[in-house]
């Protein structure tokens, strides 16, 4: 899926507000019918990324190539680049219909194409029968999908999208992400989803671009970013892990403030471990497979299972707990997991 040929390539971009530097030497490229995401921490420049690529910003420094074509020099409403605003607005007096005509009505499409075009992109989003109500008579999720085809409809070959659920509650938002998912796949147009919810950009993105203060700091596919996060940043942001600052030496790992660890990877130059919650189990003290003994300090139901922090000599470990009856607050146990499950770490 993520094979594929670059589309867009940005190559060594900065951009700076005064002493802010909002985005530092970003490279990266995004393939043909990808569907790439941009995850990280509020003021990251996620859209300041996006509003570069779009024009709408010049960057101070780098280059940035739509099919091989430099874009810098083109004005943002001749680049085959659509930006769905983070607070996109609807025209509150104009219909379902006309909202989504307007760009083509402003560009002078014959009526006869116009027609034709936002009939076949109401049909995608299912409004095709609120086409002719205003925006105020819709429901957010109803709206959202008003901005998605109106920016589907320019059939640009880069659809930049920045925030698009965050305004949809938790169940609208969910569906939601289903329909883009599936809108991608139909209107064959690459798509960059700009969104500081991981579990959304997780579960959309063929790829995913963890941005830092203006750095990306991993570029993988979801499941990579989850397996073999490469930094302390990157393996708090994506997921939760108990992390072990410490040093490697006579083959294990000398954790801070709980002591050797036997680890199955190779931690040379590494500078802290992580361990997800799946991996640590919670068992009898005096269970032999315990690797440490520590005391339950909070126990989170999540649903299909409970999320336990156990206090280990100074450092709080996360497991979870799939058991029927779970540990009760203050209760000893033994925190047990296999060395094969110890990712290292090798940045901030
Ligand atoms: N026009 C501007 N003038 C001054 N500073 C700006 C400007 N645009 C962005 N910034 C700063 O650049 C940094 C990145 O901003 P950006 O809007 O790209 O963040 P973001 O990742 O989109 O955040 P959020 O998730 O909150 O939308 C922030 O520190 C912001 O204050
Ligand atoms: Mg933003």
């Amino acid at each position: 899926m993520t094979a594929g040929t670059p589309l867009l390539n940005i190559h060594g971009v900065s951009r700076s507000f005064g002493d802010i530097r909002a985005l530092d030497d970003v490279s990266l490229e995004i393939h043909e019918n990808e569907f790439f995401a941009l995850l990280g921490p509020s003021g990251c420049g996620k859209t300041t990324l996006l509003r570069v690529i779009a024009g709408f910003e010049q960057p101070d420094e780098g280059m940035i190539t739509l099919d091989g074509v430099d874009l810098l020099p083109i004005p943002p409403e001749r680049r085959a680049v659509n930006l769905m605003f983070q607070s996109y607005a609807l025209f509150p007096h104009m219909t379902v219909e006309r909202n989504v005509a307007y760009g083509l009505v402003c560009e002078r499409l014959p009526r006869d194409e116009i027609r034709v075009r936002v009939d076949e992109v109401l049909r995608t989003v299912g409004l095709t029968d609120k086409r002719s109500s205003l925006p105020r008579e819709l429901s957010g999720g109803q709206r959202q999908r008003v901005a998605l085809a109106r920016a589907i409809v320019k059939r640009p070959r880069l659809l930049l999208l920045d925030e698009p659920l965050s305004a949809l509650d938790r169940k609208i938002r969910g569906e939601m992400q289903v329909e883009l998912k599936r809108l991608q796949h139909e209107v064959g147009i690459t798509f960059v989803v700009v969104t500081h919810d991981q579990d959304e950009a997780m579960s959309l993105a063929d790829r995913v671009a963890v941005m830092d203060e203006g750095i990306v700091r991993q570029l993988d596919a979801p499941l990579d970013l989850y397996r073999r996060p490469r930094s302390i940043f990157v393996a708090d942001f994506i997921g939760s892990s108990t992390i072990l600052k410490g040093t490697y030496a006579d083959g294990a790992w000398q954790a801070v403030g709980v002591g050797a660890i036997a680890v199955g990877a190779d931690c040379a130059g590494a500078i802290a471990i992580a361990l997800r919650p799946e991996a640590v189990r919670l068992t009898a003290t005096e269970d032999a497979a315990a690797v440490r003994l520590g005391t339950v300090q909070e126990v989170y139901f999540q649903g299909d299972h409970a999320l336990a922090l156990v206090k280990v000599d100074e450092v709080a470990f996360l497991a979870n707990v799939r058991d029927d009856v779970l540990p009760s607050r203050g209760s000893d146990v033994g925190v047990a997991w296999d060395a094969t499950s110890v990712i290292p770490l090798f940045e901030e």
